[in-house]
């Protein structure tokens, strides 16, 4: 394929199929696999040939992908990143292969940005920012939260952090008591949730969990129900993503607040890379996308609205 290219941004030959290599971090929440299916579909729909590898959350297995998509000499490799460091040389090997890559809903920490084309992620420190105002205002600014994080290292679980501290920094009567990482899965959000309640008097001093991501959300609000209070009033529950399972939780009274995060990374890195094809106009370094608040009010139709494109 990479003979098709006319240098770097040259034009791809009208007739030829683009196809593009798609390492994928795994299926750990249900975001994930939201992503996954639609980038199929955004594939399908654009006639793109879309090879998808599944790294299993580790990063070796992405630097292979990325180095075997390379040698298959693709047209574009996306690349989902596990954690922020550690791509510099894998990416300058796909740089001297005239591949471009384009980051899809992660960021990395390098140097030489010049070693992707661009990320299309949303701005992951202001929903740390937004779920932490919402939190100061429901409660008038007194609250003890615990905090569930994403995967150590990665884009999302420093960014989320670091939204959510600058409200706390600036909200006297907002504390948070626990923080601990429950690698975006249910299942962890729930045994971690589990032991804050045993440290903070059976959960008696937590005011609110906030969870960087709805699947650990839906953990914790399990481990607050199995441990006799109840999610949503006695332990409130704010999260990021706007998967349907949260968007139920909310109609049922049991969670309080999501920041939506799109599915839909691939649409637009597919209309960047198609244009860049084209006419070799490269995007700008930074494809933006929405981080809108979603709270019990409008559930239940945002949970009939979403649930079978999940
Ligand atoms: O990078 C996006 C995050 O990764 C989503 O919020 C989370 O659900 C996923 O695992």
């Amino acid at each position: 394929a990479a003979a098709l290219l006319i240098g770097l941004g040259g034009a791809q030959a009208a007739d030829k199929k683009l196809v593009v290599g798609f390492s994928q971090i795994g299926s750990e929440s249900g975001w994930r696999a939201a992503e996954t299916k639609t980038a199929k579909a955004e594939a399908e729909k654009r006639g793109i040939d879309l090879k998808i590898s599944d790294a299993q959350q580790k990063q070796e297995n992405q630097i292979k992908a990325v180095r075997s998509f390379v040698a298959q000499g693709v047209d574009a490799i996306f690349i989902a990143p596990v954690v922020a460091t550690g791509w510099d040389s894998v990416l300058k090997e796909a740089k001297e292969a005239k591949i471009p890559v384009v980051l899809l809903d992660r960021q990395i920490e390098t140097r030489d940005p010049g070693l992707y084309m661009t990320a299309v992620t949303s701005d992951t420190v202001l929903e740390g920012r937004v779920a932490g105002e919402w939190l100061a205002k429901q409660t008038g600014g007194t609250c003890n939260v615990v905090e569930l994080q994403g995967t150590v290292g990665s884009s999302p679980a420093i960014n989320r952090k670091k939204g959510f501290d600058e409200v706390v920094a600036k909200t006297p009567g907002m504390k948070i008591v626990r923080t601990q990482s429950g690698d975006f899965t249910r299942a962890k959000g729930k045994e971690v949730m589990e032991s804050f309640i045993k440290a903070e008097n059976g959960g008696k001093g937590i005011c609110a969990v906030y969870a960087h991501n709805d699947d650990m959300a839906v953990g914790a609000i399990q481990a607050i129900k199995e441990a006799g209070l109840k999610p949503g009033k006695d332990i409130l529950v704010v999260s990021i993503d706007g998967v349907p399972d949260i968007f139920k939780a909310m109609a049922e009274g049991e969670a309080n607040a999501t920041v939506e995060l799109t599915p839909n990374m691939a649409g637009p890195a597919f209309d960047a890379l198609v244009a860049f094809k084209k006419d070799g106009k490269a995007p700008p370094k930074w494809i933006q996308t929405e981080s809108a608040l979603f709270t019990p009010d409008t559930a239940k139709a945002e949970y009939e609205r979403r649930k079978d494109a999940y």
